[in-house]
């Protein structure tokens, strides 16, 4: 009687191949669980520039005066000790808006705001915003693009 050796190589080879398939699944299953494990240990936060910037000093700003602040596409208006600050990104989709002779126009679309950033031409549907504004301690003034505040909302200085 003679053994066939072949066959039972050939079977060996099939269950190896077997054995390496499901170690291989298992361990692509195993790098994937602790690859969203550590997805649970980084922050999910995106790092962009910061809300807050300084403006320096009220006196910076004279009276009456619009001062754009181009890095942080912001303008500043000064009437007697109040201080607003203007947002110069448009409403449709993201432009920066210029200033012109009525407030300020949109050069993508041809939106148009007045001086105070109200809408007095589409396609954008809502004024351009205003942002909040501090003083601290050493009497700079920041501006915060993270507070978000009515049109019109002007800061007070304090003397
Ligand atoms: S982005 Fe300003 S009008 Fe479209």
């Amino acid at each position: 009687m003679a053994i066939d050796f072949d066959k039972e190589k050939q079977e060996l080879t099939r269950r190896n191949f077997f054995s390496l398939t499901a170690w291989g699944i298992y361990g692509v299953g195993l790098l994937g669980g602790l690859a969203l494990c550590g997805k649970f240990f980084v922050p999910n936060v995106k790092y962009g520039p910061a809300s807050k910037f300084s403006i320096g000093l009220a006196s910076n700003f004279p009276d009456g005066a619009v001062q754009n602040i181009q890095d942080q596409k912001v303008s500043i208006i000064r009437h007697g000790q109040n201080i607003g600050a203007i947002s110069e990104v448009c409403q449709h989709l993201g432009c920066t808006v210029a200033a012109s002779s009525t407030g300020y126009d949109c050069p993508c679309h041809g939106s148009k705001y007045d001086a105070m950033g109200n809408v007095t031409h589409g396609p954008a549907q809502i004024g351009l915003f205003w942002f909040g504004i501090s003083q601290l301690p050493s009497g700079e003034l920041q501006v915060d693009k993270g507070n978000i505040v009515p049109i019109g909302t002007y800061y007070v200085v304090k003397s």
